[in-house]
């Protein structure tokens, strides 16, 4: 019986349902056959629904990417599940993705987690390119990344500095058996970026507000970077198990903001019983004026607070920590950087900021564990809203880009025995910055997305280490050759995964 006169057979109400069913079909598969096939980039072959997910698995960190580099070129494909991820490994490719066709690749991609903790992109770190991205980026301008501010700032870090190196010489362990200097460093750089926003800072390192603060930005951190809630995120059919996870995440997001908005009250409530003058200002008097303004909401207020919570004091710890670890373990390097300062300024008298450029050994040093252990190898993630065409291929719109930055910075074939951590290479005249004049190098990005926060980081790491170095003769525990530099990576980022134990004994 042909088509038609099955159709006619039925009964009138069947008839219409039946052929409406034919032609949805036909139409989908029509769609399907005559849909301009698409020019993907290669990678391995994907399976319906889970795509790569089962072959590659969650735990996609700049080593494993690497690795997959090797094998699938300078732009490879991994499609997880519904979400299409694309990696870019060489400098030319980088360079088009972060300057050439930044507009195109400037978005951020989000995801459930980043959803809640950003307020679907009310901040700044992770809304898409737009004129919200650029307003946000223009108002904390002037608050937190101008000369002027690092200037301003510069006495306190020298107070939190010299807090810090007293705190060791009174622990009488310190000497002998150890001292993990990274929990003391912690308040350093809570204390620098918290007089920097709100003029204050954290006495003792038990105060509970502090304690409080601590631990709330370390479970947004936790929750964000763990690949626990790939699947969910992969597989919207799988997301309702992730319903106690969000629970969570929306739970700490709502604690953090009230807690981080009663530091914003704070500082409102001193400013209205004496309004400070233009140069009395801390960050949260300028963004609170472009509230004020009507440039801004007040949760954007609060997402600019929780971005810097975020963006600056983990990166830049964690920058500080991988530093110290090398510097333990190299007591050349450490003796090199001494040195230089002794010849430089003489001996004992402190290292401040405006001796940096007249340090360039310093430099090569922060630049170099930078190079070998960057706090955010993969660079927090772009997207393009549209689909683009990178080295050829077609990029399916809302992609998420990994720009390998640790790769570019660690691959053989441009760098001579990168393992090896070798502060010297930068000390050649090819001057490669952090800055992004060298593709090669991007531990803060480069282009309309980079971070804007390099012009605070550097200065506050070299101020560390320098002062570091010059008190105090810093080895690993007794009984132990080297401290341990295992990484622990993330989403997105990489830190130390043990905390070190160093020997610190004060410098004559
Ligand atoms: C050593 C310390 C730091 C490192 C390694 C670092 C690294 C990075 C990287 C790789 C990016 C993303 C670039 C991209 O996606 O292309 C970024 C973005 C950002 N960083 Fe930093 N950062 C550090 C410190 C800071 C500090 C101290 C601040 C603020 C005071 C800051 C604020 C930001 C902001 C706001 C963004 C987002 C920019 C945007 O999306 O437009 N960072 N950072």
């Amino acid at each position: 019986m042909g088509l038609l006169a099955f159709v006619s057979s039925l009964p009138p109400a069947e008839a219409i349902l039946f052929s409406l069913f034919v032609v949805v079909v036909v139409s989908i598969l029509a769609l399907h056959l005559f849909k301009p096939k698409l020019h993907l980039p290669p990678g391995p072959v994907a399976v319906p629904i889970f795509g790569n997910w089962l072959q590659v698995g969650d735990d996609l960190n700049h080593e494993n990417l690497s690795e997959m580099a090797k094998k699938y070129g300078e732009v490879f494909l991994l499609r997880m599940g519904q979400r299409n991820l694309v990696v870019v490994s060489s400098p030319e490719l980088a360079k088009e993705v972060l300057h050439t066709q930044g507009v195109e690749f400037g978005s951020r991609t989000r995801n459930v987690v980043f959803d809640i903790f950003t307020g679907k992109g009310q901040d700044m770190v992770f809304t898409v390119y737009g004129d919200h991205w650029r307003k946000m980026r223009r108002i904390m301008t002037v608050p937190f990344f101008t000369n002027k501010v690092v200037q301003q700032s510069r006495p306190f870090w020298d107070e939190e500095i010299n807090a810090v190196i007293k705190d060791i010489k009174a622990d009488p362990d310190a000497a002998n058996t150890g001292y993990v200097v990274r929990r003391r460093l912690q308040t350093l750089m809570y204390n620098n970026m918290f007089r920097m926003m709100f003029n204050r800072r954290f006495d003792k390192e038990d105060d509970p507000l502090f304690l409080e603060l601590k631990r709330l930005n370390g479970e947004r951190s936790r929750l964000a970077q763990s690949f626990e809630y790939n699947y969910g995120d992969f597989i919207p059919l799988l997301r309702p198990f992730l319903r106690n996870y969000l629970k969570k995440c929306q739970k700490v997001k709502d604690d953090r903001l009230n807690l981080l908005k009663s530091f914003v009250e704070e500082r409102q409530r001193i400013t209205d019983v004496k309004p400070p003058s233009n140069d009395e200002k801390c960050a949260i008097d300028h963004i609170l004026d472009a509230h004020k303004n009507g440039e801004i909401t007040y949760d954007n207020v609060l997402y600019i607070v929780e971005n810097i919570n975020v963006a600056a004091i983990e990166t830049t710890l964690w920058t500080i920590e991988w530093g110290l670890a090398e510097i333990v373990n190299n007591p050349d390097i450490q003796e090199k950087m001494r040195d230089e300062l002794n010849s430089v300024l003489g001996p004992g008298v402190p290292v401040t900021e405006p001796d940096l450029p007249n340090l360039p050994y310093l430099h090569c040093v922060v630049k170099e564990a930078m190079r070998l252990h960057m706090a955010i190898p993969l660079l927090v993630p772009h997207m393009n809203l549209k689909q683009a065409k990178l080295a050829g291929y077609d990029i399916p719109a809302e992609s998420k880009i990994l720009v390998n930055a640790w790769w570019l910075a660690n691959n053989p074939e441009w760098w001579d025995k990168p393992e090896v951590f070798n502060p010297d290479r930068f000390a050649g005249a090819e001057k490669i910055e952090a800055n992004g004049n060298d593709f090669r190098f991007l531990p803060f990005g480069v282009g309309r997305r980079s971070c804007p926060g390099i012009i605070l980081a550097i200065p506050i790491v070299s101020l560390v280490l320098g002062r570091l170095v010059q008190a105090f003769e810093l080895s690993p525990p007794p009984g132990q050759k080297k401290v341990d530099t295992t990484g622990h990576g993330g989403q997105f980022s990489l830190r130390i995964a043990n905390h070190s134990v160093v020997v610190c004994k004060p410098v004559n």
